[in-house]
């Protein structure tokens, strides 16, 4: 008798992980991650990378077996990690989760001297896409930014990881007080000409509790006007875009699609994700229903509730109305677009899409913002979105 032939397993759903390592040898003026000063104590760095580990495995146990995509080591300042370290928690998630062929492993690094130094290793220890927080090469403005490193600094670390790593994307940003488009500009094509695939241009920001909002409320801090940002961020496409760059999302920047950020893809698609590290989020689908997840903020927190509680993050389940009008607000930042499948609890009237055309356009199905719809993104969703964002209904 002829052998019956085998059913193929169903495919194995995509999973990205996040791991934060919130340690930065100095806290910026501008930024509210969740980050604390490095003081070396590196028994507490032991035992959060311990925590770390149980938190992977505990977080597996609610994930069952996926396939995943992408690593991404965030921070605060993950090129500050010991490369075993590294190893040691990449070698963890291969184990409990199915490494996709073209698994992407990206890891954060600033761009001092000591660090660059350490990328040989961190490549070693299998990080395939560098993230380097370069934010100017004007050494100006990285002293108005607080920066420890100056351009000179950041040319030689990028330099480093070009030979070190397959994949180089930079971090910029643009709308410092008192930039002009002349020297927005010079810092953008110095930036390029440090030959990344990638590139993120934010738009400073001014986050609550940080020095610089105290600056600004005292005074001491101008921030631009709207119309001088609005012009700074067309200047970026106008250049990255003439320069090869295209930009798939609002802030990224990528020479070609095998170049885009697979970690952040996921973000924007809605796909599913853990994190892990203090004050860690996470998005997973479980039976049928779309749950947020987070760890303890504190890292004495995190690594009591993982190593002496065994305890898997917080999880809230989301409405069916919040988790679709998150993938709005994530799917609209991207050239891909939102299958308008995906927002039927949003019921969005179909006039308000044809109102808004120009901005926002239907193509098979998808609901997809233009480059100038982009550029206004948040009156955008709040326009398409006016009912459902104050409707409070489950
Ligand atoms: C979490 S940081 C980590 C990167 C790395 N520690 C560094 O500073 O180079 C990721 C990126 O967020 C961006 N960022 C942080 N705070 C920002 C702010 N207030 N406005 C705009 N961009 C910001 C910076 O470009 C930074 O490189
Ligand atoms: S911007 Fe980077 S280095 Fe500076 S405090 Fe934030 S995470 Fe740390």
């Amino acid at each position: 008798m002829g052998e019956q032939p085998q059913a193929r397993p169903p495919p194995l759903r995509t999973l990205g992980l996040y791991v934060h390592w919130p340690y930065c040898a100095r806290i910026c003026p501008y930024c509210d991650f969740n980050v604390v000063r490095d003081r070396g104590a590196s028994e507490t760095k032991a035992r959060l990378v311990d925590a770390i580990v149980a938190d992977l495995a505990a977080q597996a146990r609610l994930t069952g077996a996926m396939s995943l995509v992408s690593v991404f080591f965030g921070g605060g300042t993950p090129s500050l990690m010991d490369p075993e370290d590294v190893t040691r928690i990449l070698d963890t998630a291969q184990t409990l989760w199915t490494p996709s062929a073209d698994l992407e492993v990206t890891l954060e690094a600033n761009p001092t001297d000591a660090e660059a130094s350490r990328f040989a290793a961190l490549a070693r220890a299998g990080v395939t896409r560098l993230s380097l927080g370069v934010q100017s090469l004007d050494d100006r403005a990285l002293v108005t930014l607080g920066r420890n490193h100056d351009a000179a600094t950041a040319r030689r670390a990028a330099g480093v990881a070009v030979d070190a790593f397959p994949r180089l994307s930079i971090d910029l940003i643009h709308g410092l007080p008192g930039q002009d488009a002349a020297a927005w500009a010079e810092d953008l094509a110095a930036g390029m000409a440090l030959g990344p695939e990638h590139i993120s241009a934010y738009e400073l920001t001014v986050e609550p509790g940080t020095a610089f909002d105290r600056a600004v409320r005292r005074g001491t801090l101008r921030m631009l006007e709207e119309h001088a940002r609005a012009d700074l961020f067309s200047l970026t496409q106008d250049m990255l875009s003439a320069a090869g760059f295209e930009a798939y999302e609002v802030s990224n920047h990528a020479r070609g699609t095998g170049a885009r950020a697979r970690h952040n893809l996921v973000y924007w698609r809605g796909e599913d994700y853990v994190g892990v590290g203090p004050g860690a989020h996470g998005r997973l689908t479980l039976d049928g229903a779309r749950w947020a997840l987070e760890t303890p903020r504190a890292i004495g927190d995190y690594a009591h509730a993982a190593l002496d509680e065994d305890a898997a993050p917080f999880r809230q389940r989301l409405t069916r109305r919040d988790a679709a009008l998150e993938r709005l607000l994530m799917g609209l930042r991207t050239v891909e677009g939102v299958s308008l499948a995906d927002l039927t609890p949003l019921a969005i009237p179909d006039g308000k899409i044809a109102e808004l055309s120009g901005l926002i356009d239907l193509s098979e199905g998808r609901l997809i913002a233009s480059p100038r719809g982009r550029a206004v993104l948040d009156s955008l969703i709040k326009h398409l979105a006016e009912r459902s964002l104050a409707d409070t209904e489950t």
